[in-house]
């Protein structure tokens, strides 16, 4: 199994990982958002990609995803472990808490979101979006990972996936709770289709920044500790999971 990182906010450079290779392919869609990295974290070799491009060029509804993905299965990627920051939606959710969510909910529109062309349609199968075997590592990790006091780590969840950039309103965070979502997040899709047509497995673990809208504030200065602290425990949650 070659696994490929895709990161995103937070982790536009991966500074624990040892880089042997970084290259920029072109691929049918232009592209992809950065350099790839081929290297090691920790022990284990892995295949790395800055979501949004390592100077955070490109917003979530900006991104080349099919040049993405495409570009990682070309450089031999099997398997995707995929990292989202989010706004928590269940009460539960504390900022910091970490959700390896089982289903999602996509809300975006006008992103190019297949590979299908005119003459070949791709219809795939899609009930299922997480693979389970990636999830379980992922979880199995994080709760390795977690220690007494930190945010808890939540095994399944659904990611709802918005248009941004611009955040919601709370009468959209109310619809998308009734809709059974838990976390709101701008990038799930449509990398984790596009997974799906490449026939690659894909999990992904988010981390909860804020309370979604009108589900109560957080004030900047607390969020990025959150989110630095989120960084540092991801890290470590990911080189498990890759050994
Ligand atoms: N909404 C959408 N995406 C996000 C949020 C949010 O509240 N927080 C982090 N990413």
């Amino acid at each position: 199994m070659v696994m490929a990182i895709i990161a995103g906010t937070g982790f536009d450079r991966l500074g624990e990982l040892e880089i042997d290779e970084e290259f920029l392919p072109e691929t049918p869609w232009g592209p992809p958002a950065a350099a790839l990295q081929r290297g090691h974290l920790g022990l284990s070799p892995v295949l790395f990609l800055s979501r949004h491009g390592h100077a955070h060029e490109y917003a979530p509804h900006a991104v080349n995803y099919r040049a993405n993905l495409q570009a990682l299965a070309d450089a031999g990627a099997t398997a995707i472990l995929a990292v989202y920051t989010v706004g928590g939606i269940s009460a539960d959710l504390v900022p910091g808490s970490l959700v390896v969510a089982h289903d999602l909910v996509d809300y975006t529109w006008g992103r190019e979101q297949s590979f299908s062309t005119v003459g070949n349609v791709i219809h795939v199968e899609f009930s299922d979006p997480y693979d389970a075997e990636l999830r379980r590592r992922l979880v199995r990790a994080a709760q390795a990972q977690t220690g007494a006091g930190e945010p808890p780590v939540v095994d399944g969840g659904v990611y709802g996936c918005t248009q941004g950039p611009r955040l919601e309103t709370a009468a959209e965070i109310d619809r998308m709770e009734r809709d059974g979502c838990t976390v709101v997040g701008m990038t799930g899709m449509p990398e984790a289709g596009l997974a799906r047509e490449l026939g690659l497995p894909i999990a992904g673990i988010s981390l909860v920044v804020n309370p979604a809208a009108g589900r109560g504030g957080i004030s900047l200065d607390e969020m990025q500790q959150v989110a630095a602290a989120g960084r540092a425990r991801i890290i470590r949650i990911l080189a498990a999971a890759l050994g």
